[in-house]
Formats: structure tokens, sequence, C-alpha cells
């Protein structure tokens, strides 16, 4: 099979652990017979530098005409008080509006090799095993009006009846091939935008009634998830909330460099065209140093394959292999190893060695 691929490193940490993914990627081509079309582009503050803007038009192109895009992160401290659209972040938030990915799959697992790297207790988090599905083209990030006007800022968390449907379609079909128990995260005691997201999963609910739906508010769905994050399955909730929620689950996977994600649209020609990329940021303190964990970026290597190419023996061969990797010890700093902490590269040439 011939992949069509944008690679988007972007800023910080961001090249480094793309720089491990793609050499995965290239292990795993090999190995399975399939050939790769990459192509490369600029996203983020590098963009910023380089044309003047977050996303260049070239950028979008190649994303429109890849199958898939691999993207690293974006952020730099330099332009925190740059304009709203002179900002990296604008960058990820218009290719994520333009590729209509309204669905992020953020899976979060407690490997039973890196248990110690958790501060939270073995027995907390042993045998967790939970998917969040963010949605990710709505809500306050994108909601008009928004602003700074006369020393008031203003935002608006949007959503009508459709764009909660298309993704809560997502979770209840992911939570089939699961533990079939959804759990929809709102604020719907205060917020009336909430009130109408728990209106439309209860009625859409009705067309899956081989799955479970629970309701929670996202308080209190922040401290389940510390309390007792084996009780959750599926969680679908709105942008921020799940912004918020998917780094809680980096203390549950042991690191946030642990976690990867799958930013999804609807499959139109067969195709779903994805943006894959780790959760976590650019860490601009750890930059070029080439410590930063790639597994999060590694995993999203996987989720493109199993999600856009629908190549799941190739998906989880790159998983397996991660697998084997943690078990060896032979990780980076943040995941507190015995011996001395792997590096970026040396990670990234383990997994490959190691399909
Ligand atoms: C994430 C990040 C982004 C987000 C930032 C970089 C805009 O935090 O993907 O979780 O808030 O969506
Ligand atoms: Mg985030």
């Amino acid at each position: 099979m011939n992949l069509k691929i944008l690679i988007l490193p972007g800023d910080g940490i961001g090249v480094e652990v793309t720089s491990a993914a793609v050499e995965v990627l290239h292990a795993m081509a090999k190995k399975f017979g399939h050939t790769l079309e990459l192509s490369e582009g600029l996203i983020g503050g590098i963009a910023i530098h380089k044309t003047g803007t977050p996303l260049p038009k070239e950028t979008l192109d190649k994303a429109l005409a890849a199958n898939a895009t691999i993207m690293g992160a974006v952020g730099l401290p330099e332009f925190d008080n740059s304009a709203p659209n002179l900002r990296p972040e604008k960058g990820l938030l218009d290719i994520r509006a333009a590729l209509k990915v309204f669905a992020n799959l953020r899976p979060v697992r407690t490997y039973p090799e890196l248990i110690e790297s958790s501060p939270l207790k073995n027995h907390v988090i042993e045998g967790t095993d939970m998917i969040i599905v963010r949605e990710l083209t709505a809500g306050l990030y994108y909601g008009r009006p928004r602003g700074i006007e006369n020393d008031r800022g203003f935002n608006t968390m949007s959503y009508t009846r459709a764009e909660i449907e298309q993704v809560a379609h997502v979770a209840f079909k992911l939570a089939r091939n699961r533990r079939r128990k959804v759990t929809s995260v709102d604020k719907s005691n205060v917020l009336e935008v909430s009130q109408l997201w728990r209106k439309v999963v209860t009625e859409l609910a009705g067309q899956y009634s081989d799955v479970k739906l629970e309701h929670m508010f996202v308080d209190n769905a922040a401290m389940q998830m510390v309390l007792r994050p084996t009780q959750f399955d599926v969680i679908l909730t709105e942008n921020t909330f799940g912004d918020i929620l998917s780094d809680i689950g980096g203390i549950l996977a042991g690191s946030i460099g642990m976690l990867p994600s799958a930013s999804l649209g609807a499959n139109t020609s067969g195709v779903t065209q994805g943006i894959y990329e780790p959760v976590h940021g650019s860490a601009p303190d750890i930059a070029g140093q080439n410590k930063a964990n790639p597994f999060g970026a590694i995993s999203s290597v996987a989720a493109m394959l199993e999600y856009t190419f629908g190549l799941l023996p190739e998906a989880n061969a790159v998983n397996d292999a991660v697998g084997k990797v943690l078990a060896s010890g032979r990780v980076t700093a943040d995941l507190k190893p015995k011996g001395a902490p792997a590096t970026t590269g040396q990670v990234g040439k383990a997994v490959s060695e190691a399909l």
C-alpha cells in the first residue's frame, strides 16, 4: 500500500519526537512492504518565523492532499504576548478546522512496566484503560463572539445538535468494540450548552442500546479520574473539558509523553483523514536536548495505521514494539528509569529494531 503522509514537526520537542516516529514509520514500511510518500511542512512558531503565518497555505494544501498528517507540537514562549492570529497554536486550531477533524481520540492506559512512573498509588491506576473522545472543532476554541474589548475579555462556548451528534456517534461506536460504556462529561448544572449536550447524547444513546451511558459533571470527572480511573471506558466530552481531562491522563499513564492522539473527521471516499499527534506540548524547556519521550508520537503512528489506513497488524506490530522497549527499561528520563535514561533517538531506534 502507498501511504501518503504529511509530516509537521512544528516547535520545540515536536521536532525530536517526530523524527523518532518517522524512523519507526520507515521500519514498519520496510517490514510490511509498504511504500511511503512523505512530504514535510511548516506549522506553529517556526512557520511564523519563516513565512509570517502559523499555518502557511502550502502546508494546508499538502495536508489536504495527504491521507494523514503526523504532527509534533506547536508553541514557543516568545509568542506569549502576540496577537491571536500570530500565535503558534492558531496554526493547530486552523488545520484542525480545515481538515474537519471533529473527533479527537486520546487513549489512556497504565502500562504494567510503568506503574512506578506515576505518582499515584499502584492499586489505584492498575488496569486503567480508557479513551477520551474530545470534540475538537467547536466549543470555546472556535465560538464567536470572542475578543478583548474595553478591558473585557470574552469567549463563547457553543454547540449545535449536529456538532454534538457527530462526535457522540464516534464515542458510542468505539465503546461497542470495548467495554460498552460511555461517560458523557459536561457542566449541565450550570451551562446551557451542556444542557443541550446532555439532551442530545441521551437521545442518541437510543441508537446504541447495547452501550451503557452515564453522565458526569466535569469537576467530578476530574476527581474520579485520579480516584478510581478504572471505572472509565469511553469518556465523551467537549473541546475544553477534553483538553483539561486528557492532561490528567498523563499522570495515569506515567508521563504525558506516553499519550498518543488521533484527530479524525468523517469517512469520506473510504479514507478517514486524520491528524496524529502526541498529547504533550512543545516543552521548550527541554527542546533540542534529545531527551523528550517519543512514545506518544510513536503510538500516534500506530493510531494512524489503524484509523486512516486500516492496517491493523501493522498498528499492532508498532504497539508491540513499544511494549517491548518499555519492558526493556530503555526509556527517557520522564519515566524515571532505574538505570541511565535513554535519549529520544535511542528510544526511536530501539522501537524500530524491535519491529
Ligand atoms: C492539546 C494542546 C492544544 C489544545 C494547544 C497546543 C492549542 O493543548 O492538543 O491538548 O489546547 O488543543
Ligand atoms: Mg492540551
